[in-house]
């Protein structure tokens, strides 16, 4: 189950609020951020990005558990915790 949560992307400044029902990337796109994406559904790894800090629940198909550490995936990837924060070099 999705919940609303919020990413913070510190080389722009901008502070985003995800709901629940759309995809980070979507809210970047319509945000005006440029981000790379292909496929949308954590599979080509486009949208990869430097995760600065945050608890985060992983859903790609990309990333191994060393990458999770520093990087998530902005189509798949959610804050762990309603509300939680998520901040990402972008
Ligand atoms: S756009 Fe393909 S993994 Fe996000």
């Amino acid at each position: 189950m999705n919940h609303p949560f919020t990413r913070n992307l510190v080389r722009s400044g901008r502070e985003l609020e995800i709901p629940a029902d759309k995809l980070a990337t979507d809210v970047l796109i319509e945000s005006a951020i440029p981000i790379d994406i292909k496929c949308s559904g954590g599979i080509c790894g486009a949208c990869k990005c430097r995760l600065v800090s945050g608890e985060v629940e992983h859903r790609d198909l990309v990333l191994s558990k060393m990458q999770r550490e520093e990087a998530d995936i902005l189509c798949q990837s959610r804050a762990a915790e309603a509300g939680g924060v998520v901040e990402e070099v972008l």
